[in-house]
């Protein structure tokens, strides 16, 4: 009988409790691929589920962990083989289906991508959500007209997961950056990322009376949300777009026309959880080759399946400030 760790949330009476406990193959949902994980990654979903959070995971107990990356252990449907190196990236994985911070996982097809060539386990956790996000929001930026790498792009909640592979992208591809964070001690490393320009989180966190600001952005990917996204959207230049992806700074968004109807500007939406399993494979397929990142080892920590609780509570905190990833084997 396989025996193996597992990070379980438990919520009684209003109290949370997480503790890395053992656990059965058969205790894993009937689906059918088994994965033995290698590695996972930390998302702020994960800290919300892990934190009872019933928006996310309606069910407790529950395994938090929205990424994996393993290999097959089996497969009832013969669609991989056995050994196969795979990554599980979104979808119900650790919403309402047991996660991925835990040494097995099983999940249906169609959730499973093969790892392009040059995308190793731990590459593929390194960017997980957080990476197929920043692409998703880069792709959708172009689609809007984003247009020559002298653009100035905004990227908002800098040193997080998204933020912090959202810069070092753009930057890598030549547009000018500009990283907005709440962390000055982290300033050198958003440099060092690539960002040409950084800004304080309160400089765009106020509520603004004013129906536009100074136009100062070509676009900008938004991971904070509420006043934020406003003054992102009131500062953007004529026809620019804003990527938004996230809520860390809450969810309701007091929007005035004058920025649509004056300066044309566009709020796109990216949502990465139900996007195909194509549109995946497609953006780790650009991480593999031209949007390969320098830097993407420095972009995350390494911690254990044990150390994850303390670095949920950092990071609704909001004080974590590199993407954890968590190895299982
Ligand atoms: N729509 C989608 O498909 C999608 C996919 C992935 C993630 N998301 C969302 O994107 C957001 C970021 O996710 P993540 O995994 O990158 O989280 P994360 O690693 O925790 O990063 C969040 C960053 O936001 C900043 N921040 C924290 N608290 C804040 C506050 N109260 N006000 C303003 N900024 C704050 C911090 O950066 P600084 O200190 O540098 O400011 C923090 O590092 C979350 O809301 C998540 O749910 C959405």
């Amino acid at each position: 009988m396989t025996e193996f760790k597992s990070l379980r949330i438990f919520v009684e009476k209003g109290v949370v409790t997480r503790r890395v406990e053992l656990c059965r193959l058969e205790d894993l949902p009937d689906h059918d691929v088994l994965i033995k994980v290698h590695f996972s990654s930390l998302n702020y979903k994960d800290a919300l589920s892990a934190n009872g959070h019933t928006g996310i995971s309606r069910h407790y107990p529950h395994t938090p962990g929205i990424d994996a990356a393993g290999v097959v252990v089996s497969d009832q449907s013969h669609t991989f083989k056995d050994g196969e190196q795979v990554a599980v990236i979104g979808f119900d994985l650790g919403m309402n289906t047991w996660g991925g911070l835990s040494e097995y996982i099983r999940v249906p097809k169609e959730w499973v991508i093969s790892l392009p060539a040059g995308i190793s386990l731990a590459d593929a956790m390194r960017l997980g959500t957080a990476g197929v996000t920043a692409g998703y929001c880069l792709e959708k930026l172009l689609r809007n007209g984003l247009a020559g790498s002298q653009a100035n792009v905004l990227v908002t909640g800098a040193t997080g997961g998204v933020g912090s592979i959202t810069v070092h992208l753009l930057a890598s591809l030549g547009y000018k950056v500009t990283a907005s964070s709440g962390k000055t001690d982290q300033y050198e490393w958003l440099t060092a990322l690539g960002a040409s320009q950084i800004i304080g989180r309160q400089d765009l966190s106020a509520e603004s009376v004013k129906a536009l600001l100074p136009e100062t952005y070509d676009a900008a990917v938004d991971t904070v949300g509420q006043d934020t996204l406003v003054n992102i959207l009131k500062s953007l230049k004529y026809g620019g777009s804003v990527a938004a992806c996230g809520i860390v700074g809450g969810t309701a968004v007091p929007l005035d026309i004058y920025p649509f109807i004056l300066r044309h500007v566009n709020l796109l939406g990216v949502a990465s959880a139900t996007a195909s399993l194509a549109d995946r494979q497609r953006v780790l397929a650009k991480y593999a080759s031209h949007w390969r990142l320098r830097l993407l080892e420095s972009l995350c920590e390494e911690i254990s399946l044990e150390q994850v609780s303390e670095r949920v509570d950092a990071m609704l905190a909001g004080t974590i400030t590199r993407r954890a990833l968590v190895k299982l084997c």
